[in-house]
C-alpha cells in the first residue's frame, strides 16, 4: 500500500473575485480570526500524515514562504520582551519532519497547469491537492477532510474528490460530476464538467478544493488544451483520467466555505469566530445583541 506523503497546494491565482484585498498580497493568506488560510490547509495536510509540502507560487505570493520561514528578528524581538507564548506560537507553524517546496508557476495558466507544474517533484507517488481558499473545518475532535480522504485511498487506491450537493444555480461555479453510488458516502464518477449551466449540468454534485490524487493524472494533463475560461483545467484532466481508471466522489464530513467569495469569507470568519477559545464568548455576545431582523 502506498501511503500519501505529499501535499501540492496550487496558489498561483489571482485571487481578482478577492481585490483589492488581494491586488499586493496572496489570498490565501487572508485570516480567518487570527491564522491565514495556507495555514488552516497546511495543518490539515498535516494532520493528514503529509510531511511534503509543495506549494506552487507565483508573483505576489513571497508572503506565504516567508510564513512557513524561520523569522528570525521577530523571535529575537518577541524573545527579548518575554512573550514566550506568542514565540512558541510561531516557531511551531510546522512540525520539524515537514518540508516545504515552492515551484513557480510563471503564468496562471489554470489549476491543471499548476498541477501539472509539481510533477518533477511528485513523480510517481498518489498525492493531495489542497485549494487553501476552500477552507474545511470539522467538529472538535473529528478527522480532518483530508485525513478522511486519505484514510480512504488506503482502502480503495483510487483517485478521490471531495464532493457536495450545491444548489443548481450554482453549477457554473464547480466542476459538476456524474456519478453513481459506490458504498456509503462514495460513489464512482462516470463524467466530470467544468462550470455547466445549470440547465446542462448533468447534477449538482459539485467539486470542492481536496483530491487524492494518482500519478496518472500528470499523463492527462501534459496533453491538455485550454478549456473552460481559456484555462488548462485539472477538471479535464480528471475527465480523462476516468477513461482509464476509477475515480471516486467522497461525501466528506465537515463544513466547507469558499473563501476565494466575500460572503464564504464571511461566513467562516463567523464561524471560526464562534469557536475560537480567545474570542467566542465576547464575539457571541456581540452577535446577540445585533437582534437582527429580516
Ligand atoms: P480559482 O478559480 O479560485 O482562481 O483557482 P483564482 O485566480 O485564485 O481566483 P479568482 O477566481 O480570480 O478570484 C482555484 C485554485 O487554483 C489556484 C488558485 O490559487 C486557487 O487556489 N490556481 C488557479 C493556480 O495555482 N494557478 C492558476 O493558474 C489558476
Amino acid at each position: 500500500m502506498t501511503k500519501i506523503t505529499k501535499a501540492v497546494f496550487p496558489v498561483a491565482g489571482l485571487g481578482s473575485r478577492f481585490l483589492p484585498a488581494t491586488k499586493a498580497q496572496p489570498k490565501e493568506m487572508l485570516p480567518i480570526v487570527d491564522k491565514p488560510l495556507i495555514q488552516y490547509a497546511v495543518e490539515e495536510a498535516v494532520s493528514a500524515g503529509i510531511n511534503e509540502l509543495i506549494f506552487i507560487t507565483g508573483r505576489n505570493k513571497r508572503a506565504i514562504e516567508d510564513h512557513f520561514d524561520k523569522a528570525y528578528e521577530l523571535e529575537t524581538e518577541l524573545e527579548a520582551a518575554g512573550k514566550t507564548g506568542l514565540l512558541e506560537q510561531i516557531q511551531k507553524i510546522l512540525p520539524k519532519n515537514v518540508t516545504c517546496i515552492y515551484i513557480r508557476q510563471v503564468q496562471p495558466l489554470g489549476l491543471g497547469h499548476a498541477v501539472l507544474c509539481a510533477r518533477p517533484v511528485v513523480g510517481n507517488e498518489p498525492f493531495a491537492v489542497l485549494l487553501a481558499d476552500d477552507f474545511m473545518t470539522v467538529d472538535e475532535g473529528r478527522p480532518s477532510v483530508l485525513k478522511q480522504m486519505v484514510d480512504l485511498y488506503e482502502k480503495e487506491s483510487s483517485s478521490i474528490l471531495a464532493v457536495q450537493n450545491v444548489a443548481r444555480q450554482y453549477t457554473m461555479q464547480y466542476g459538476i460530476v456524474d456519478a453513481l453510488p459506490y458504498r456509503t458516502g462514495l460513489e464512482h464518477v462516470k463524467a466530470i464538467v467544468e462550470k455547466p449551466v445549470p440547465e446542462k449540468a448533468p447534477s449538482t454534485l459539485a467539486v470542492v478544493g481536496r483530491y487524492i490524487l494518482n500519478p496518472a493524472i500528470f499523463g492527462c494533463l501534459e496533453t491538455l488544451g485550454k478549456g473552460s475560461g481559456g484555462e488548462i483545467q485539472l477538471t479535464d484532466g480528471i475527465a480523462k483520467l476516468i477513461a482509464r481508471e476509477t475515480v471516486c466522489a467522497y461525501h466528506f464530513e465537515g463544513q466547507r466555505f469558499d473563501c476565494g467569495s466575500k460572503v464564504g469569507y464571511l461566513q467562516a470568519m463567523v464561524t471560526m469566530g464562534l469557536k475560537h477559545p480567545q474570542v467566542r464568548e465576547e464575539f457571541r455576545q456581540f452577535l446577540c445583541d445585533l437582534h437582527l431582523s429580516e
